[in-house]
């Protein structure tokens, strides 16, 4: 099996990395923590209004964690933007929508603490971006996702997803061609933050064309509501030195 899955936040606010100890008995020499956390720290934008807001279930929030268990070390953790919808119809031939985020990333223990002397050092942008979303396009309506990392003192990194109609409603999880493979590590052990820009755009090349991105919708007391398009930032660790 290439990928595992981590820890299934699920519907909290946290998400929490837990590697699993049998496959680390054998195979592939693996990097990583006992265990990690991402946080969302920071939202704004009109795709992302809903910062601090505890009370919503499907609020903009972190959702699960994989991995490849193969020796490539390619990890992705996953946030759910419900609110990052856009469509276009007879009147609209272009809509887009952004939200900006700031992650916070730490190592923890076998306690589930930050350790004294962290092991690990995150990198970020192992292979690019993933994007699970719901698209239902017609002909000549094309769908454009943009990602823009704001490495500290670094150059921005964007990453691109193109998917043109037809494409009758469905969810699909698409990778980011990898073409310049930036990956930046952080400044310190055990600790760090990555921001990003997400923008959706679709447009309608064809008069009066229609086409729409949004997320699966999930049934919760009795509400229809969107779960969330799930951007999957990729990620690996290097070793600290002792
Ligand atoms: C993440 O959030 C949890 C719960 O609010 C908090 O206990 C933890 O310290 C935070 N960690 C980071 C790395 O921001
Ligand atoms: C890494 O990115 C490439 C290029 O988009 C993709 O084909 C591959 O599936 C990705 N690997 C994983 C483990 O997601």
């Amino acid at each position: 099996m290439l990928f595992t899955f981590g820890a299934i936040a699920g519907l909290a606010g946290i998400a929490l990395g837990l590697p699993h100890p049998w496959e680390e008995a054998s195979g592939p020499i693996r990097i990583l923590p006992h265990s990690w956390v991402f946080n969302i720290t920071s939202l704004s934008g009109p795709g992302c209004p809903d910062f601090g807001d505890t009370a919503a279930v499907f609020s903009t929030r972190p959702t699960f964690g994989m991995n490849t268990v193969d020796g490539s070390e390619i990890y992705y953790w996953h946030f759910a933007y419900p609110n990052l919808r856009a469509s276009v119809g007879p009147g609209a031939a272009t809509s887009s929508i952004w939200c900006e985020t700031t992650l916070t990333y730490a190592e923890l223990d076998r306690l589930g603490t930050p350790p004294a002397k962290p092991e690990y050092r995150l990198k970020a942008h192992k292979n690019g971006t993933a994007m699970i979303a719901t698209y239902d396009l017609e002909d000549g309506v094309v769908a454009e996702w943009k990602f823009t990392y704001y490495p500290a003192g670094k150059e921005p990194v964007v990453d691109t997803i193109t998917v043109a109609g037809p494409v009758s409603p469905t969810s699909i999880r698409h990778n980011s061609p990898v073409t310049e493979l930036a990956q930046w590590a952080m400044p310190d052990c055990g600790t760090g933050s990555i921001r990003y820009r997400t923008e959706l755009t679709v447009t309608a090349k064809k008069d009066g064309a229609r086409g729409a991105v949004s997320s699966d919708q999930v049934q919760y007391e009795g509400k229809s509501e969107f779960y969330g398009a799930q951007q999957g930032v990729s990620y690996d660790w290097e070793k600290c030195a002792a």
